[in-house]
């Protein structure tokens, strides 16, 4: 039996931990954060986020092997394996700022270990790092006149939010990097034998430390590299009567290609990929590698462009002024199945619209919460609507900035009747009939596909 530690109670610690703690029995698992109230959340029955799945597993667990607390350093001292899943954000200041880590949570978390400690432990980087981070917490946790000695390996986790549990019962792959010492080599076998505990052990990749720190930060660039690819063949598309949705079925067909990541959308949004990207930036950078920084850089430009230019399309759709127009935003979270709307496309698009005086309504099944705190600042101009036939009466235009699967279901032929003439729909995902809507009556604005219009041409 082992203690298990998890630092960061958030959208990765919460569910590893609960998956790990269901299927390893024989181990205990304490979950800590520095933020009581999410604490208080994890240990009640509204959870403080939403995952399909999860609620679930944490009753099943809760209170027997699964534990939340925010004694930290308490469970540091009593713990044998400590996963680190703090935040690590875009540095706002000094050297970097705007592209590398903030690695001040980070590295704040190993002094507390190394302060908390009278045993050896195995360090986990779980959060995502730039490569050789490991470096420099071995550096930290070694550096002790204790005589303990710290093992740092890397896990990395892939899971994606909205399919989070999915994810982690069922992974592609698990990733663990260690050093090539023997006991850098048993602390990475007592990893892998948590995960082999439900997973066949060809899925779990070991590696050293540095691939195991680079490759995700790798795999998260390739993932948006590939969504900016195909929002940029979008705008070809809108020039030459091509259909992305078509193109790309024909591209995502070829085996060497495969048919994931293609959808064209809005922009990428979420916590990692733009904060990743840029970190990745920052590092070519820092080795001199400047090509291999602008390369990289170009996906966070494209999908910057890709937010400016779906709010530019509304304005000049909708004659050139949408200064005192209603339109209902549908869909507030980066993607769907999840409250999450951090680097949301819609609170860029709710800005955008903010500065041209329109009226924006936002209406979202989850995140209408997490909205409200991220646009306090304008929240005197945004209505917050739960109810989208609701957001949308009075309305001249209809965005869908999330792919919730409940907006294709709406009832379009009432919402049409009671919104304002000309109607207007942007499809910022392609979820909709674009060809139904447009009997229906409205002006059809999708991605990557001819408008479809009532206005002559
Ligand atoms: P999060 O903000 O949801 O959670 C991080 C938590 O760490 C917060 O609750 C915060 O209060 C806590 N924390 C910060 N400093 C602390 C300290 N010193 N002691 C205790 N708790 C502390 O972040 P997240 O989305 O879970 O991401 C965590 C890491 O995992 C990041 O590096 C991220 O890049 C990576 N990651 C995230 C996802 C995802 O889907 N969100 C997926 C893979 C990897
Ligand atoms: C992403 C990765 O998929 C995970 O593997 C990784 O662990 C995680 O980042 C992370 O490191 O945080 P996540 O951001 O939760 O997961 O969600 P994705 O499904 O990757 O979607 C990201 C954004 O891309 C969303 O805004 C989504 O709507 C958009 N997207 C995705 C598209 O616009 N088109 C697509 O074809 C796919």
């Amino acid at each position: 039996m082992a203690n298990i530690l998890c630092i960061g109670a958030g959208y990765v610690g919460g569910p590893t931990m609960a998956v790990i703690a269901k299927h390893c029995p024989q181990h205990r698992v304490d979950v800590v954060d520095i933020n009581e109230e999410k604490i208080a959340a994890w240990q009640s029955d509204q959870l403080p986020i939403y995952e399909p799945g999860l609620k679930e597993i944490v009753l099943e667990v809760r209170d027997k092997n699964l534990f939340f607390s925010t004694e930290i350093d308490r469970h540091i001292a009593e713990s044998d394996i400590i996963f680190v899943s703090v935040n690590t954000p875009t540095k706002t200041f000094g050297q970097g700022a705007g592209k590398a880590a903030d690695l001040q949570y980070w590295e704040k978390t190993a002094r507390q270990i190394l302060e908390n400690s009278s045993s050896p432990k195995i360090v986990v980087e779980k959060s995502t790092l730039p490569v050789r981070t490991a470096e420099a917490m071995e550096r930290i946790l070694n550096s002790n006149d204790k005589g303990l000695f710290f093992d740092v390996v890397s896990n990395p986790e892939f899971l994606a939010e909205g399919s989070a549990i999915r994810d982690m019962e069922n992974p592609d792959r698990v990733l663990v990097g260690g050093r090539e010492s023997s006991s850098g080599q048993e602390a990475v076998q007592a990893i892998v034998d948590i995960y082999a505990q439900w997973l066949p052990r060809e899925r779990i990749i070991t590696t050293n430390l540095w691939s195991s720190e680079l490759s995700k930060l790798a795999a998260n660039a390739f993932l948006a590299q590939r969504i900016s690819s195909i929002n940029a063949i979008a705008h070809l598309c809108e020039k030459t009567e091509a259909d992305v949705t078509e193109v790309a079925h024909a591209i995502g067909t070829d085996s060497r290609l495969g048919p994931h990541f293609l959808r064209a959308s809005v922009g990428f949004g979420g916590s990692c990929f733009k904060k990743d990207i840029l970190n990745l930036v920052y590092l070519c950078e820092y080795y001199s590698l400047y090509e291999v920084a602008t390369y990289w850089e170009q996906v966070v430009k494209m999908n910057e462009y890709q937010k400016a230019n779906f709010v530019s399309k509304m304005v000049t759709a909708m004659f050139n002024s949408v200064a005192g127009k209603r339109i209902a935003l549908f869909g507030v979270a980066f993607k769907a199945n999840t409250s999450d709307t951090r680097e949301s496309p819609a609170l860029a698009v709710c800005r955008a619209l903010l500065e041209e005086r329109a009226q924006v309504v936002i209406s979202d099944p989850y995140a209408l919460d997490n909205a409200r705190t991220d646009l306090s600042d304008v929240a005197e101009q945004v209505i917050f609507e739960p109810d989208p036939y609701v957001a949308a009466q009075d309305a001249h235009a209809i965005a869908i900035l999330t792919e919730w699967p409940q907006f294709a279901e709406l009832d379009y032929q009432a919402i049409h009747a009671a919104m304002i003439q000309p109607t207007f729909i942007f499809d910022g995902r392609n979820i909709l009939d674009h060809k139904k809507l447009h009997q229906i009556g409205f002006n059809v604005y999708a991605l990557g596909k001819p408008p479809r219009t009532h206005f002559p041409s």
